[in-house]
C-alpha cells in the first residue's frame, strides 16, 4: 500500500497558529511584539526569496521583522559591526543572517558573533552544545521542524531505529542530536559510509538531507518506514524534487514527506517559534547587565531519552 503523505504545510500552519496566539497573549499583557532582524548580504535570488518568505511568516504571526540589506561587497568587519549593533539592541529578540554569504565572508565568524540568546537559527556552538547535552535552548530550525513532523504522525521515537543521511553542520548533525534526544537509536551516515543501502534498509525513521536527487533508492526502504526528505533539488525541467526516489519509496514506506510541501514550511515555522522563544528569554534578561539568560523552559529536555 502506498505511504501516507506527511503534510508539512498543514503542520506548519498549526505551529504558526500557536505562535500567533502566544504573540497576541504577550501583547495583551502589555509586552511588545517579538522582533526579528533579517540580514541579507548581496542579491542572491534564492536568498532574497527565502528572506521574503521569512518576513511574510513574521507578518502572519504578528512578529515584527526588521530588514537589513547589505551590499555584496560589505567587509567582514562591517558585517560583524552590524551584528554587534543588533546584539546590543534591546528592541531586537532574534537575528537571522541568511546563508550562503558571499565567498569573501567567513560564515563561522558570523555565526559565533551572534549572541546565543538571539541566535534563532540555532547554529551557534553554544546552542548546538546545549542540544548535545540534552539541555536544548534555541534549536536549529530544520531538525526541530522534522521532529514536529514526526510527532504529528504519532512517532514515539523510543528505541526506534533512526538513520540520518548527510552529516552537515546545520542539518544532519543537529538532526542526529534531536533524534537521540527524542529517544531513538540513531545512526548518521556520510560520504565515507561504506554501504549506504544497508544502513538505509535498517531505518524505521529515515531522514535524508544531502541535496542529491534520487540518492536514496526506493528499493532500499524498509517496509513501513517513515521517510523525511529534507533535500530540495531543482531538475533541468524546472521541477523540484527531494533526495529520495519518491514514487518507488512510497510503495514501501508507511509515511513520507513530499518535496515541496514537506520539510520546507516547517523550517520557517520553527524560526517563528524560536523568535517567540528568544523574546521570552529577553523578558528574563536584565538589560542593565551584559549577562544574559540561557536556558528557556524546555519540557522535552527533562523527559527525553533518559540516556
Ligand atoms: N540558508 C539556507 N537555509 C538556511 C537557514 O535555515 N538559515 C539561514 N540563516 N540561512 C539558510
Amino acid at each position: 500500500m502506498a505511504a501516507q503523505i506527511i503534510d508539512g504545510r498543514a503542520v506548519s500552519a498549526h505551529v504558526h497558529a500557536s505562535v500567533r496566539q502566544a504573540v497576541t497573549a504577550r501583547r495583551a499583557a502589555g509586552q511588545r511584539a517579538p522582533a526579528l532582524a533579517t540580514v541579507l548580504v548581496g542579491a542572491d535570488p534564492a536568498s532574497e526569496i527565502y528572506v521574503r518568505n521569512k518576513r511574510l511568516a513574521c507578518a502572519d504571526v504578528g512578529i515584527e521583522s526588521i530588514p537589513l540589506h547589505l551590499p555584496a561587497d560589505v567587509s567582514q568587519a562591517q558585517l560583524l559591526q552590524e551584528i554587534d549593533r543588533l546584539n546590543d539592541d534591546n528592541g531586537i529578540d532574534g537575528i537571522l543572517v541568511q546563508f550562503p554569504l558571499p565567498r569573501h565572508l567567513d560564515t563561522t565568524l558570523v555565526i559565533e558573533r551572534i549572541r546565543p540568546d538571539k541566535d534563532v537559527d540555532g547554529f551557534h556552538p553554544y546552542n548546538l552544545g546545549r542540544l548535545a547535552q540534552r539541555l536544548p535552548a534555541l534549536r536549529p530550525c530544520t531538525p526541530y521542524g522534522v521532529i514536529e513532523l514526526l510527532k504529528s504522525v504519532g512517532e514515539t521515537f523510543y528505541g526506534r531505529q533512526a538513520v540520518v543521511v548527510g552529516a552537515s553542520n546545520h542539518v544532519g548533525r543537529p538532526m542526529m542530536l534531536e533524534l537521540l534526544l527524542a529517544g531513538a537509536t540513531t545512526t548518521i551516515t556520510h560520504r565515507f559510509t561504506r554501504d549506504l543501502a544497508a544502513e538505509v534498509a535498517r531505518a524505521e525513521i529515515l531522514v535524508v538531507g544531502v541535496g542529491r536527487p534520487a540518492l536514496i533508492k526506493g528499493a532500499w526502504i524498509r517496509e513501513g518506514a517513515t521517510i523525511i526528505d529534507i533535500g530540495i533539488n531543482r531538475l533541468v525541467d524546472g521541477r523540484l524534487c527531494g533526495d529520495v526516489e519518491f514514487e518507488a519509496a512510497r510503495e514501501r514506506a508507511a509515511w513520507i514527506t513530499p518535496v515541496p510541501g514537506g520539510v520546507g514550511p516547517m523550517t520557517v515555522a520553527m524560526l517563528m517559534r524560536n523568535t517567540l522563544h528568544a523574546a521570552a528569554l529577553r523578558a528574563t534578561t536584565d538589560p542593565m547587565t551584559t549577562e544574559h539568560a540561557t536556558t528557556p523552559p524546555q519540557p522535552e529536555a527533562s523527559t527525553a531519552g533518559g540516556q
